[in-house]
């Protein structure tokens, strides 16, 4: 039985009809909106799942529901009516982040933090946030009578009862287990590891890793998984303070890996890095593809300006492009899925481009591309700075600037179309190659993602410059070798979205 709530989010999304030229291409939107964490990032009866952090009512955040979506290519999605709304004493306050697998008779089960508001003696309210459970077939969901199944019974001492969040489900053998984050007596973020024999009893097992007040306050959003020989813990941090100048202040993600004591369910952190060094990334999670990828997608959206809408869009927030994970000698690497290739209409490539001064090149530009250049030092010469400029017109550009002496990669959206308020430049290390630097940049519409020597670092961000500003230039000051492929990227728009 749908209840009322669900109901009205489902006929007030069905009647929206924002078009597809008003959002990106590839990369999901809402059905209407708003949207942000993606959950439930899965494989169901042969088809991906992606669920969303979702307000159908307004372009801000609100009372969240789940939004809900699936491909068969992790590029184009159809939509499927919400799958959760706030309706029940418990979740009254929002469904808030979760994750889905499937159980052992074949039903898609969801976890997610059903939030309610708290009375407190002095008459203030408090948010509390307890894990719920949901079944179903895809496309509808039951919530369990026995909601919620983890609450503050189940915290080991200290921990908040209103920070705790974020279930990451799977399971092993006979068992359930469950990675949620918590903020604990230091007021710090920790991921707490639970299991279950059958979704409802559920026990507190250990911390798996905690902040201590080093790596942000609360943590939100965890992942766990094996790639590559190595165990990976995602976890968002808030507040993160940049220990050593790689991260992003404020909100970031930190891909942690450890040993993983698989017996035990012990993790034992060795390594600490930034997943994406751009401007708009948070909240990620990963599936493990059929064919054995571990792909990534993550909400591309600072919440420092998601208060920032265009005017007159209907939609806000979007997510990254899936990216599929490596880890190589600790480092961890990411490169768009493979899938997009498919959606290349039109490719050029030029090899050994002397570069000198500012140039165009004739066929190059656009806002929905796939472009791959290598540069390098022309003989025996050095160069003092490589620009790229893309989305440009006679007053815009969004810029990337690398200066070789430096090692120094900056990304400079300061004229992309944006109100003040939103954080428009960033600038990392990038590995010394004595001046060479190998880029890949996706544009789609309304952002730019910059994947640097073959995945080892990601920048991305979202752009709101008009589709018309479609230049492309490339300047140095010296001379350079470039080389260079680029590709427009198509879809047939009679697929659905
Ligand atoms: C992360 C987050 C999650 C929470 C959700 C609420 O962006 O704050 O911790 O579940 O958003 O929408």
């Amino acid at each position: 039985m749908l209840s009322k709530e669900l109901e009205r989010a489902r006929a007030w999304e069905a009647q929206a009809d924002i078009p597809p030229a008003e959002r990106p291409l590839f990369h999901l939107t809402p059905t209407v909106g708003w949207l942000n964490d993606p959950n439930g990032f899965s494989v169901y009866k042969g088809a991906y799942h992606l669920f969303y952090q979702y307000n159908p009512y307004s372009v801000h955040w609100g009372p969240t529901h789940w939004g809900h979506c699936i491909s068969n290519d992790l590029l184009r999605w159809e939509r499927l009516p919400a799958a959760l709304a706030p309706d029940t004493d418990y979740d009254r306050a929002g469904c808030f982040s979760g994750t889905a697998a499937e159980t052992p008779d074949g039903r898609q089960v969801l976890m997610y933090t059903g939030v309610r508001k708290e009375l407190l003696p002095d008459g203030s309210e408090r948010e509390l946030e307890t894990q719920c459970v949901a079944i179903g077939d895809g496309v509808d969901y039951e919530k369990y009578l026995s909601n919620p199944v983890i609450t503050g019974r189940n915290l080991p001492d200290g921990g908040s009862t209103w920070d705790f969040r974020d279930p990451k489900l799977w399971r092993e053998g006979d068992v359930w287990y469950a990675a949620v984050a918590n903020r604990t007596e230091d007021g710090s973020g920790a991921i707490l590891l639970y299991a279950s024999p059958d979704l409802e009893r559920w026990e507190y097992l250990r911390t798996l890793d905690r902040s201590e007040n080093r790596w942000g306050r609360m943590w939100e959003c965890p992942d766990l998984f094996q790639l590559d020989g190595e165990t990976v813990l995602l976890v968002s941090p808030q507040e993160l303070e940049n220990p050593d100048g790689r991260f992003r202040k404020g909100h970031e993600v930190l891909c942690i890996l450890g040993d993983w004591d698989g017996k035990e369910k012990r993790f034992t952190r060795k390594s600490i890095q930034p997943v994406d060094q751009g401007l708009d990334f948070y909240a990620p999670q990963t599936v493990l593809t059929p064919d054995g990828r571990r792909v990534l997608i993550a909400w591309m959206q600072a919440w420092g300006a998601s208060e920032l809408v265009p005017e007159g869009q209907r939609w806000f927030g979007q997510m990254t492009l899936p990216r599929e994970l490596r880890v190589r000698d600790g480092k961890l690497l990411q490169v768009p899925v493979r899938e997009l290739e498919a959606y290349r209409s039109t490719g050029r490539s030029w090899a050994a481009v002397s570069l000198e001064g500012r140039m165009e090149l004739p066929g190059v530009f656009g806002r929905t591309l796939d472009l791959s250049l290598r540069l390098r030092p022309q003989k025996g010469e050095a160069f003092s700075r490589f620009t790229l400029e893309l989305a440009k017109d006679e007053r815009r550009a969004t810029r990337l600037d690398y200066e070789p002496e430096q090692n120094r990669l900056t990304l400079d959206r300061s004229r992309s179309g944006f109100p003040a308020g939103a954080a428009d430049r960033r600038s990392v290390s990038v590995a010394d190659r004595g001046g060479e630097l190998e880029l890949r940049v996706i544009l789609d519409r309304y952002s730019v993602e910059v994947f640097v020597n073959g995945g080892e670092q990601v920048l991305s961000a979202t752009l709101y410059t008009p589709q018309e500003a479609e230049g492309i230039s490339f300047e140095v000051r010296g001379r350079a070798l470039m080389d260079l492929e680029h590709h427009t990227l198509n879809t047939d728009d009679r697929r659905p979205f």
